[in-house]
């Protein structure tokens, strides 16, 4: 049974705490939560929650997470965003098997892709992740990364939030506390028992990767969570609030809206903080991208009610939340135009330009999601780039592909040749790739020399091959 709309109140997850300064530890688990009230629901959460703990860290300040494992699949944690030695990336094969279920994991043995046995990487119960956190205030996001069953388990609830702030920052004096929302989108869909639903051919997750037939475009649930609440109602006053957006849904896009007319005011990107703020009266999110806006109630008065509504959805998925104005007095905030003074780059930077095509091939497997046609495979690198250098990169698509980089950052210069769209502005790390579009980008390797990534972020076509490395050399 669904629940009633907007009457369960926001969530907001717990804040990560650190063990010892700089160190953190979290230990993924199953647990049953009450995501529909008066039902359970068994999840795969960081620390037993969903979403995981929000860390809440700054800039300069590095930190190491050691991560546990206690469920029954192998895992790989990444920071979606983060500038990570390669180490700690989270590396598809890179994974954690929990001691007690270690007999019942084979790497690889049902593995649609190819991948040699020397590529698979085994820690035993768990192991620590490093971040060095040498970038820019954002907000990120963290979820598990494992080969061909990201989105299974991602789907179960293994994702959290990861703010990362600065001195900029601060001095532009945001909405904080109580005025800073952070909300993790993402669809479900539930069984009659109340646990979350995914048509995965094997629910162990431990063999056969994959979805049955009709899903190979990707899942999408029939309920809208905010930070996995169903449709929450937030109660707010007639003041301004930051909300840190984040689309964490498997496959499914988002085009917010406010039913009273109202703007969202754009100050950051995937990447942090944009040179100045952008008034949007609608806001088109792709998964994995973040969006840093502000909303003022100030017009409003007690009682009046504001919904946030997805004009990309039909039915119960046509509305994720409601605003319940409550009381009035509240704080407003007047935006400066100036917002920060972020590194700029141009194509006239670029020393190098690749192509990369995501679509559906023929393979001897069937028809598979594929970077230049090329299924996943480990040993594999399509690009060489060298560290400190910007290269112009254009993705073509047959489909809609979330497209993202791992370790670099990058600009939207054009799509299909024109001008981008106000949701590409801002230093991005995903960038929503229409059908049959080509979005050319400037993208800035910085950080750390290695192997990293690339893929589409609809995690079922991610876990059906549509990922690539490049190598920072
Ligand atoms: Cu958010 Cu490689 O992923
Ligand atoms: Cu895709």
């Amino acid at each position: 049974p669904l629940p009633e709309r907007f009457t369960t109140p926001l969530r907001i997850p717990p804040v990560a705490t650190p063990v010892a300064p700089g160190r953190y530890l979290m230990a993924q688990r199953e647990a049953e939560l009450e995501i529909v009230p008066g039902t359970r629901t068994r999840v795969w959460g960081y620390d037993g929650v969903f979403p995981g703990p929000t860390f809440d860290v700054r800039r300069g300040e590095p930190i190491a997470v050691e991560v546990r494992n206690e469920l029954p699949a192998p895992t790989s944690t990444h920071l979606h965003g983060g500038v990570t030695p390669a180490e700690s990336d989270g590396y598809p094969t890179d994974l954690i098997v929990a001691t007690a279920h270690a007999d019942a994991f084979t790497p690889g043995a049902h593995s649609h892709m190819a991948v040699a046995a020397d590529q698979w990487r085994l820690h035993d119960g768990g192991r620590e992740y490093e971040y060095p956190l040498d970038q820019p205030a954002a907000g990120l996001w963290y979820h598990d990364h494992r080969m061909d069953f990201t989105a299974p388990q991602v789907w179960r609830g293994l994702a959290g939030m990861f703010l990362i702030r600065d001195e900029e920052e601060d001095r532009l004096g945001l909405p904080s506390g109580e005025r800073e929302l952070p909300m993790m989108i993402c669809d479900r869909a539930f069984d009659a028992d109340g646990d979350f639903k995914y048509p995965a051919v094997d629910d162990s997750l431990l063999a056969e990767p994959g979805v049955t037939g009709d899903f190979h475009q990707g899942v999408e649930g029939d309920v809208a969570l905010v930070n996995g609440t169903p449709w929450p109602v937030v109660s707010v006053d007639t003041g301004t609030y930051r909300l840190r957006l984040v689309n964490a849904s498997n496959a499914r896009r988002y085009r917010l809206e406010r039913d009273d007319g109202g703007d969202f005011v754009q100050i950051g990107s995937d990447q942090g903080l944009l040179a100045r703020p952008q008034r949007l009266k609608t806001l088109t999110m792709s998964p994995g991208e973040r969006f840093d806006v502000l909303v003022d109630f100030g017009g409003h008065r007690v009682g009046d009610r504001v919904v946030l509504r997805n004009l990309l959805g039909t039915g119960e998925m046509a509305e994720l939340l409601r605003f319940d104005v409550d009381r009035g007095g509240g704080t407003g905030y007047t935006v400066p135009d100036r917002l920060a003074d972020p590194v700029e780059i141009s194509a006239e930077d670029s020393v190098a330009e690749r192509e990369f095509a995501f679509a559906l091939t023929n393979h001897s497997h069937g028809q598979m999601w594929t970077i230049n046609g090329r299924p996943f495979d480990p040993a594999d690198s399509l690009a060489s780039p060298e560290l400190n250098t910007v290269e112009r990169w254009t993705f073509t698509s047959d489909f809609h592909h979330p497209v993202h980089l791992h370790l670099a950052h990058f600009r939207v210069l054009t799509r299909n040749g024109k001008p981008p769209v106000p949701e590409d502005a801002g230093w991005k790390d995903t960038v929503d790739l229409r059908p049959y579009e080509f979005v050319e980008v400037a993208v800035r390797f910085t950080g750390h020399r290695g192997r990293y990534m690339m893929h589409c972020h609809n995690l079922e076509h991610e876990d059906m091959a549509m990922m690539a490395n490049f190598d920072v050399v």
